[in-house]
């Protein structure tokens, strides 16, 4: 996809962060930009610098994502209303804090897969039928390094992420004769709202405090490598510096991987205490 000129992209998690970032950007490139989230001052503030900025459309819906219902009624309002959409970015999603299997309330754990696994899965599914028919489409869908490494005290925000990078190259390969590009996206830290958006157990200023010194990547740089990988059909893509690290060392070297895994596991458990 060269351009995206006129075609019309949906967007959820578009109230802040990467996805905000992807729908300003896009909006810019003279897309038509279908935002969604549950959070409506996000939103709204999204529509706000979308339409500061002269070009593209913007309409925007309230949808949680971790609920079948409100995304069928979201797809079907769509595509009531615009027909078709060429691009679905499945980008919202949720963080988790600190915590080991057995101290994981249950019903956190499946609102976090609702939220990051099921939620892409029911997009993808009321989308499919309709991109499949244009001409040329995208479905680009979020996980993270934590789809590519197991990480100790994130269960299930792993399961998620690993969840989501099992569908979408799984997906590509059902969609490989078809005008639907499929693309993985990996970031590594990004500098947005998720950790103070996320469940927290312990104290979240502190853990929120770590995050912002671990991240290296501003969500405007990680929308345009993003958007990169949608015009090249990139089957994935690694998001800033450390992603790509991370990917090259669990290839390469993953035992090495494993203990630098720990020792920043150790790190943040100092830094918490
Ligand atoms: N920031 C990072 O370091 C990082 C790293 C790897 C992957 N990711 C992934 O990138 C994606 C974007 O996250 P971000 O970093 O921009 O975070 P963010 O918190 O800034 O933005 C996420 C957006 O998703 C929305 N959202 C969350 N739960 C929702 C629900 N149930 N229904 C509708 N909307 C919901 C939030 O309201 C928010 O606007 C997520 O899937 C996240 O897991 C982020």
């Amino acid at each position: 996809m060269k351009n995206f000129n006129q075609k019309i992209i949906v967007i959820t998690g578009a109230g802040s962060g990467m996805g905000r970032s992807l729908a300003v950007q896009l909006a810019h490139s003279e897309a038509t930009v279908l935002l969604s989230d549950k959070n409506e001052a996000g939103l709204n503030e999204t529509r706000r610098i979308i339409e500061q900025g002269k070009k593209g459309k913007c309409k925007t819906y309230l949808v949680n994502v971790g609920k079948k219902e409100e995304i069928d009624a979201f797809a079907k309002q769509v595509l009531d209303e615009f027909k078709y959409i060429d691009v679905l970015i499945n980008n919202a999603g949720m963080a988790i804090g600190e915590a080991t299997l057995n101290e994981i309330p249950l019903a956190d754990f499946e609102l976090l897969i609702n939220v990051n696994m099921w939620g892409v899965i029911h997009h993808t599914r009321a989308f499919l039928d309709i991109l499949i028919t244009r001409p040329e489409a995208a479905i680009v869908n979020t996980s993270s390094v934590f789809g590519l490494m197991g990480i100790p005290g994130q269960i299930p925000y792993c399961v998620s992420k690993y969840a989501v990078r099992g569908f979408t190259e799984s997906l590509r390969l059902e969609l490989v004769k078809t005008n639907v590009a499929v693309t993985c996206v990996h970031p590594g830290g990004i500098d947005t709202d998720i950790a103070r958006n996320g469940i927290h157990y312990k104290n979240k200023e502190q853990a929120v405090e770590h995050f912002k010194k671990v991240v290296i990547t501003s969500a405007d740089k990680a929308a345009s490598i993003i958007i990169k990988a949608i015009q090249k059909k990139s089957k994935r893509v690694m998001v800033g510096p450390d992603a790509k690290l991370i990917r090259f060392v669990s290839q390469a070297a993953p035992d090495l991987l494993e203990g630098f895994i720990l020792n920043k596991k150790a790190e943040l458990e100092q830094a918490m205490n």
